[in-house]
């Protein structure tokens, strides 16, 4: 999928240009790599850019004095700062001092990437800033609205009405927002209250008093998941640390409870909500999690939240790699850096330990087996058919279908039915090498073709 917007400048600071990592390369339409050179510093670029990023300073100057430099002299532009670096990232301190946001590298380049698009989106419509995004899923027609709702429009880069407050929103009205794909609108921030008495009010009427609206159902869970994982990017051991940790488990358990408390979702439904989300690190946790949980429910495994835990949790361990192995993917990798990458789903675990997290044998198991595979194949430990635990081959399957139905460049993406096709269809090619469970697949793909689990 190509998207056509204005170009991005930006430049990137650095002690030496010559150190910038590769990946920074080609993240906008324009990048230039400039030295810290605080007297040319002092003189705004001309022309000025979308965005600023700086990678850690040497001695030259300290981060703070960066910061207040560049603030000073491009007050209107966005500054960011990069590392690769677990001890320079320090997001609250950074923000603190005058960045507008801190990215760790590489496992939130993707995120970067997207900041640097939703600044200069801002700039083309300065009025996205004052909205909030909300969720379909949790609009229903015949009801009056006390809010606006509005949808973006990627190509012309408008955000148009496509209701107004006072008028209730009609079914045909809705399907065609969903026919066109918008799984998001937007409301105006002094509305989104109302917003939110307007889904608790349906929530009731439905019989689901106390439950949370998809829309903060999945704001909860982004905000947490990354909240979760950069606490694990730092190997702090101090004895008055794990206490966070263990409340930001808490606190997700306590968003993927609400996943599985009903006991008859809109499988479906709630899939296609979430498939067509970037493939970022954060994202792929927290879809896999879900996945994982509707999944379970689908198939009428007991406890489908263990399942979910253990999808938050199932790649942690690539950020305890050394920085070369760190991918979601580990095609084009060495072979050294291939066995490293190997290590990934144990290292989870030890992480997990290491913040005095308890998990269940269930969750550990389910984690460390993600990529066995059926015919023994897989790693870490070759495991075969009746060895993975069927929770295992649950997650295997999530994590795959979060790959296929995600947005990656150059690549159609697919709907929930089609990706479970195709997982079905690689894995029945050749039974004797096939690395997913087939017979679960078979049954998955019956649930979202509408039928029945068996
Ligand atoms: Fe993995
Ligand atoms: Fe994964």
């Amino acid at each position: 999928m190509s998207e056509k917007t204005d170009s991005i400048s930006i430049i990137i600071y650095a002690s030496d240009p010559k150190d910038v990592p590769d990946e920074l390369r080609s993240i906008a339409d324009v990048v230039k790599f400039e030295p810290y050179d605080l007297e040319k510093m002092m003189d705004p670029p001309n022309p000025l850019p979308s965005a600023v990023a700086c990678l850690p300073p040497g001695n030259e100057i300290s981060t703070l004095e960066l910061a207040q430099t560049l603030r000073m002299v491009l007050p209107d532009t966005p500054l960011f700062f990069l590392t690769t670096d677990k001890a320079t990232y320090d997001k609250k301190k950074l923000i603190k001092n005058g960045f507008n946001n801190a990215f760790l590298l590489p496992w939130e380049k993707n995120d970067f990437g997207r900041a640097l698009k939703a600044e200069s989106l801002f700039t083309k419509i300065p009025e996205l800033r004052d909205y909030c995004a909300v969720q379909v899923l949790d609009l229903h027609p015949g009801k009056e609205l006390d809010f606006g709702l509005r949808a973006y429009l990627p190509l012309n880069g408008k955000l148009i009405s496509v209701a107004q407050s006072g008028e209730p929103i009609s079914e045909s009205k809705l399907n065609k927002i969903k026919e066109n794909s918008h799984n998001t609108l937007f409301v105006h921030k002094d509305d989104i209250d109302k917003f939110y008495q307007y889904t608790a009010a349906r929530l009731t009427e439905i019989g689901r008093e106390g439950d949370i609206s998809e829309t903060e159902r999945k704001k909860r869970m982004e905000s947490g998941v990354r909240e979760l994982v950069s606490d694990m990017f730092i190997m702090d051991t101090k004895e008055n640390t794990f206490g966070k940790s263990k409340a930001l488990l808490e606190e997700m358990k306590n968003v993927i409870k609400l996943i599985v408390k009903n006991n008859n979702p809109d499988i479906l439904s709630k899939l296609e909500l979430m498939v067509n989300s970037e493939s970022d690190f954060y994202s792929h946790l927290s879809n896999t999690s879900t996945y994982a949980a509707l999944f379970g429910m689908a198939l009428a495994v007991e406890k489908p939240e263990e399942l979910a835990l253990a999808g938050l949790l199932h790649d942690v361990g690539v950020t305890g790699l050394p920085l070369e192995a760190a991918q979601m993917n580990p095609e084009g990798l060495t072979p050294t850096l291939r066995e490293a990458w190997e290590k990934h789903p144990k290292l989870s675990i030890d992480i997990a330990r290491m913040k005095r997290m308890a998990l269940s044998e269930r969750v550990m198991k389910a984690i460390v087996q993600h990529h066995e595979k059926l015919d023994g194949s897989g790693f870490p430990d070759g495991l075969t058919h009746h060895k993975i635990t069927s929770d295992a081959r649950i997650l295997a399957i999530a994590d795959a279908f979060d790959d296929l139905t995600s947005l990656s460049p150059g690549r159609e993406t697919l709907s929930p039915a089609q990706a479970m096709e195709e997982l079905y269809r690689l894995n029945t090619n050749n039974p004797m090498q096939a690395d997913l469970d087939i017979e679960i697949l078979r049954r998955l793909r019956n649930v979202l073709n509408g039928g029945a689990t068996s």
